[in-house]
């Protein structure tokens, strides 16, 4: 077999998704049906709205999947799906899918880690870039700063203590009137916002260096509100957007910056929704220029929720003989490096 093609679904959250990726890196479909438009509604996922989405939408995906990439289900060599961590129910969708499909059509199957999708984003754009390298992945639901040793071999440097990056900026968007998603509402204003004018805190772990804290940052912006609210101060959205945006940069930049001096490496990658942020990206690749590092990043489409990511971490998993079987099931609070 010198070409192994994976059939890729996702859904672990509010994007049902389906992907056709041809030896991990070459991508020959990518179908995200996201659902965003639905969940605004209500200021944020509803699971039980998500699940039923993702049965309504899951087979006409995969079909459209399967048709941009000119092939049947007889052409695939096996099937990978996210399996955690996500919503219980949203994963359910996929994982029964994939069994269904795997059982049928006697196709392999390779559960895959959500954030090690997230992190072999990276593989699809940058056909040079190979373990090892850091990689900060940034979503909504996980902010890990990570060592990609070899391909599906991760060391945990640092993590989120409370809110991931992109959860403050769902919140704080909400707390500043402008809804959900978060993130790309924020970045958005921003760019009418003067980053320093108000000064949000950076914060720091005293005994977890690569460790991040957002609820403080939070908090401070709430405080900064209901202050300006209770002396009658008029809010300005897009400055605290920017200032905001400005102190998550910061951290998040400076921690990237002290790994890659600790632990020597030339090349750092950034992943998930939050990395899709144009500030962040502009800071994280000077950081790298200064620090003479490659900076590897996928396209904004390839940051937040899809399956293309999902078909090239299962295509690593899959060469090195790692199949899931029919007893697959959801694991909502998989652990990275447990899968
Ligand atoms: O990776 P993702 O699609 O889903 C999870 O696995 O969580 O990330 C979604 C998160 C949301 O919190 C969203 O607000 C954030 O990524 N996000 C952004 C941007 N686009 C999406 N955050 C900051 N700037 C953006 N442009
Ligand atoms: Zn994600």
């Amino acid at each position: 077999m010198d070409e192994i093609k994976i059939l890729a679904i996702e859904s672990s959250c509010d994007e049902t998704a389906a992907a056709v990726v041809v030896n991990g890196r070459d991508l020959r479909s990518n179908v995200i049906s996201s659902q965003i438009a639905l969940h605004t509604l209500y200021g944020g996922v509803v699971p039980e709205i998500a699940s039923r989405k993702h049965i309504e939408k899951i087979n006409q995906v995969i079909e459209q999947a399967l048709a941009d990439a000119s092939m049947t289900l007889d052409d695939i060599d096996a099937i990978g799906v996210t399996y955690g961590p996500g919503l219980v129910g949203a994963l359910l969708v996929g994982v029964a899918e994939a069994k269904a499909i795997s059982y049928a059509k006697n196709i392999p199957l390779v559960g895959v880690h959500h954030i090690e999708g997230h992190i072999s984003a990276n593989y699809i754009e940058n056909p040079d870039l190979e373990p090892p390298f850091l990689c900060l992945v940034v979503s909504g639901g996980h902010t890990h700063l990570v060592k990609v040793v070899d391909y599906g071999k991760y060391e945990i440097l640092g993590r989120t203590r409370d809110d991931a990056a992109g959860e403050a900026f769902d919140k704080v968007a909400r707390a500043i009137g402008l809804g959900y998603p978060g993130g790309p509402k924020i970045e958005k204003v921003s760019h009418e916002g003067n980053p320093a004018a108000i000064s949000f805190p950076r914060a720091k772990i005293a005994d977890g260096e690569y460790d991040f804290s957002f609820s403080g940052l939070k908090s401070a912006v709430l405080n900064y509100l209901n202050g300006c609210r209770m002396k009658g101060i008029e809010i300005n959205q897009a400055d605290v957007a920017a200032s905001f945006q400005q102190s998550v940069t910061d951290v998040l930049v400076g921690h990237a910056r002290h790994a890659i001096r600790q632990y020597h490496m030339n090349k750092f990658a950034i992943a998930g929704g939050v990395a899709s942020n144009g500030v962040i990206r502009a800071a994280m690749e000077q950081m790298c220029r200064e620090e003479g590092v490659t900076f590897y990043h996928p396209s904004p489409i390839l940051c937040t929720d899809n399956a293309a990511m999902i078909g090239a971490a299962a295509y690593y998993d899959f060469v090195a003989g790692k199949r899931s079987g029919l007893d697959l099931n959801a694991v909502p609070n998989l652990k990275l490096g447990e899968s």
